[in-house]
């Protein structure tokens, strides 16, 4: 039998952890949220502007549908790339969305859109291999290429493009050991919105190599002007793009945890023999209600979508009469990203002290890489008389400070 004093020592013996875990990054925004639940347990009250999901709930008839479900037991593990009938439902919004013909077999259901990075990365990037991303972005490309020992190389996405990226510099990135490009669009922090004449000189700056595009679309139904487009539209380029889609965002749908990769069948049976060692399928009843998602009343999406829009303008506006802030309208996603250098504070500092000294919970501009820097991060997935009262904190603390 153990005894209690082997069991003690061995808690306190070193933790001899593989390598790769000293490189694994994070989210900030956990963090953020965490440091100001604990000053709100101090009593002070805060404005939540760190967490990038939408404040609604998800819409009445999923939910029946996924109550619906678990009674009628789907409850058991289902295949592992996805139900059928939801691979078939997202391959028909895939087609006819994206204007190309994607197949069952090319859907790999997963639990939210984070395991199609995962996948991804640990699926092409070899130690020494070279992944071009986006930064700032989304902290889990960077996190993830550094994970799998690849070279992580950074595209920077420029303000005064709409915080697209200059296509030559993209072109120039590009090696002999280029295993993967990374887009996101509509864009997490910026809100940037790829147009139809980026994708295509992107597509032209790749050409024919044989480089793999992951194109994070997860923000797809959050776009305010024009429309979405996407790269695995252009000719040549379908059976070289890992497309990432969800509910997470599209449906209010975060804690569901659901999301899809569509990609070339062969490719499927691969990052679905991932499934298999990770997650064995995700949850049944959850996609069964992913169906009612995709196949029923839409009009929740545009409910939202114009929610979001009409705090986008509002915030935006009251960001730029403050001092020190200038902030683009952004095109897509529910996040403003204001350039705050004239303030003279850099941006991790500054997102403390608003967090500590004026209750609003932002994010720095580098949470999302070393880009980032000069900027901070406001989701507006929160009600207009909170983002009010962020905008009146905001503004009293630069009259005390700036
Ligand atoms: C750009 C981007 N990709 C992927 C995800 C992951 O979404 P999910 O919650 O469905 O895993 C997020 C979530 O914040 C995101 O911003």
């Amino acid at each position: 039998m153990t005894s209690f004093a082997t069991m003690e020592k061995a808690t306190q013996s070193e933790l001899r952890l593989a390598e790769r875990m000293s490189r694994l990054g994070t989210e900030t925004a956990f963090e953020v949220l965490n440091k100001a639940r604990a000053l709100e347990r101090e009593g002070k009250e805060i404005v939540h502007l760190e967490i990038g999901e939408p404040d609604f709930d998800t819409p009445k008839n999923i939910i029946e549908a996924g109550v619906e479900a678990l009674h009628n037991g789907w409850t058991h593990y289902g295949p592992s790339a996805g139900l059928p009938e939801l691979r078939q439902a997202i391959a028909q919004e895939v087609s006819h969305s994206r204007g190309v013909q994607v197949a069952s077999d090319e859907v790999v259901v997963v639990p939210g859109g984070k395991p199609i990075i995962f996948f991804t990365i640990l699926a092409f990037a070899d130690v020494g291999d070279e992944v071009i991303y986006p930064n700032p972005g989304f902290p889990i490309y960077e996190s993830m290429i550094h994970y799998v020992g690849a070279q992580a190389v950074p595209i920077r996405l420029q303000e005064e493009k709409d915080f697209g990226f200059d296509v030559d510099e993209m072109a120039s990135l590009i090696t002999d050991r280029t295993k993967l490009i990374i887009l996101n669009s509509p864009h997490n922090p910026t809100g940037g919105v790829l147009s139809e004449r980026d994708i295509a000189d992107i597509a032209e700056a790749i050409g024919e190599r044989n480089i793999m595009v992951l194109s994070d679309e997860i923000y797809s139904r959050l776009v305010f002007e024009g429309e979405h487009h996407s790269i695995m539209s252009v000719p040549g380029f379908k059976e070289r793009t890992i497309l990432l889609d969800g509910f997470s965002k599209t449906y209010a749908m975060t804690g569901w945890r659901m999301g899809y990769g569509v990609m070339r069948p062969d490719l499927a049976t691969h990052i679905t023999r991932l499934m298999t060692n990770s997650n064995s399928c995700t949850a049944s009843f959850t996609q069964v209600a992913g169906i009612e998602a995709i196949r029923g009343d839409q009009s929740s999406v545009d409910r939202m979508r114009a929610e979001f829009q009409r705090r986008r303008d509002v915030f935006v506006a009251g960001l730029n009469r403050i001092k020190g802030f200038s902030c683009r309208m952004p095109k897509g996603a529910f996040y403003v990203f204001p350039n705050v250098t004239t303030t003279g504070w850099k941006s991790k500092k500054l997102a403390d002290a608003l967090l500590e000294e004026a209750g609003v919970a932002c994010l720095s501009g580098t949470a999302f890489g070393d880009f980032g820097e000069g900027y901070l991060r406001f989701s507006v997935a929160n009600s207009l008389e909170n983002l009010n009262k962020a905008l009146e904190r905001v503004d009293q603390w630069t009259k005390r400070n700036l």
